[in-house]
């Protein structure tokens, strides 16, 4: 297999979509049409501090890593947050995620990013794989809807 790991495209829309849908099925979530297609635009605004990254395997996207990048007061660098990783479920345990990751702390180490991080469920298996990049720390989320 080819696996190319490359910047969101304007012709990757359908794909992408695809992909998006599996994502908040996963999470049993009901984006929107509206939220979807503010996410996508803000995905190809290069203003914009929302970054995707797609896994290209033999020619079709089959995975995405979003970032956002933000800044920080203990650094002086970007940030990166990894808010949304997916692989399509006929395409996993190839590796995909790992490259989408390690293409991420490539570009990261080059760019000159400070930080990259994410959450994750306490259960969700794919810790097996992030534990491979960095131990998870000791803190814990609290979130509020507003
Ligand atoms: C998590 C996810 C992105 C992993 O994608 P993937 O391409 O299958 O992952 P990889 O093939 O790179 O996994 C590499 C390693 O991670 C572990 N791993 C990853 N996902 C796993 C899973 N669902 N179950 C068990 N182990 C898993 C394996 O140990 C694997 O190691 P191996 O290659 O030595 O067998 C994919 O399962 C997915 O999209 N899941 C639904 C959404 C989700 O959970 N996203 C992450 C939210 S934080």
């Amino acid at each position: 297999m080819e696996l190319v790991i490359r910047e969101v495209a304007e012709g990757d829309w359908a794909a992408w979509h695809t992909l998006w849908d599996g994502y908040n099925r996963f999470y049993g979530s009901d984006i929107s049409a509206e939220i979807t297609q503010h996410t996508w635009q803000r995905l190809r605004d290069p203003h914009s501090a929302v970054h995707c990254r797609v896994a290209v395997a033999d020619g079709c996207v089959v995975g995405f890593a979003m970032i956002v990048l933000h800044e920080g007061t203990w650094v002086t660098s970007p940030i990166c947050y990894l808010e949304d990783l997916f692989v399509a479920a006929e395409m996993r345990g190839q590796g995909i995620a790992r490259r989408l990751i390690q293409a991420l702390v490539a570009e990261g180490k080059s760019a000159g990013w400070s930080r990259l991080y994410w959450h994750t469920a306490q259960n969700n298996p794919a810790r097996n794989l992030y534990d491979e990049f960095t131990p998870a720390d000791e803190y814990v989320r609290y979130r509020m809807n507003l």
